[in-house]
């Protein structure tokens, strides 16, 4: 169990909050992306009893992702933009979220468990593109506005560095 009873009365948006303070803080002096990946991943994972795998997918080479700290079972290594909802992320460079894994044309499911998705793009200072935030849920429908507006401010993180 991750949680204790006081947590367990936590809003999303409160629980966010408390990633996003905690986010902030740590990595307040730390410029390495996959330092800085590993510990978001691992923060976030922590806080939300409904993410089943959290971590990034990085731009390696032309239109290609290749996996990146995370938290979870065996991810895939490596996704092309044209795959996949980190592809339609990666391609649009615009949050996706996939509420039924089921009726999303080429999701891939490296966990068969996995019933709803979220895929965050992320940025460098210069706005380009250097990896997409991945989350995973067994729960039906687990993401909504609220996790797309919270992930964004995290992942404003790498354009700081
Ligand atoms: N489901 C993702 C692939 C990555 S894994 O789920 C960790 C997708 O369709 O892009």
């Amino acid at each position: 169990m991750k949680k204790n009873s006081k947590e367990e009365t936590k809003s999303k948006e409160e629980r966010y909050q408390k990633a996003l303070s905690k986010i902030k803080c740590v990595l307040r002096k730390e410029t390495d992306r996959v330092l800085m990946m590993a510990t978001i991943s691992a923060l976030l994972n922590n806080e939300f009893d409904y993410f089943s795998w959290v971590g990034f997918y990085r731009l390696t080479g032309v239109r290609l992702l290749s996996v990146g700290p995370y938290q979870g079972e065996l991810g895939c290594l490596h996704i092309t933009f044209e795959r996949g909802v980190c592809g339609a992320c990666a391609r649009t460079e615009k949050t996706v979220i996939v509420p039924d894994v089921t009726k999303f044309p080429g999701h891939i499911a490296c966990d068969g468990g996995t019933k709803s998705e979220i895929v965050i793009p992320v940025f460098d200072d210069r706005h380009r593109l250097i990896a997409v935030l991945d989350i995973d849920s067994r729960q039906a429908a687990a993401f909504d506005e609220v996790d797309g507006e919270y992930l964004e401010k995290i992942v404003k993180i790498f354009q700081k560095r």
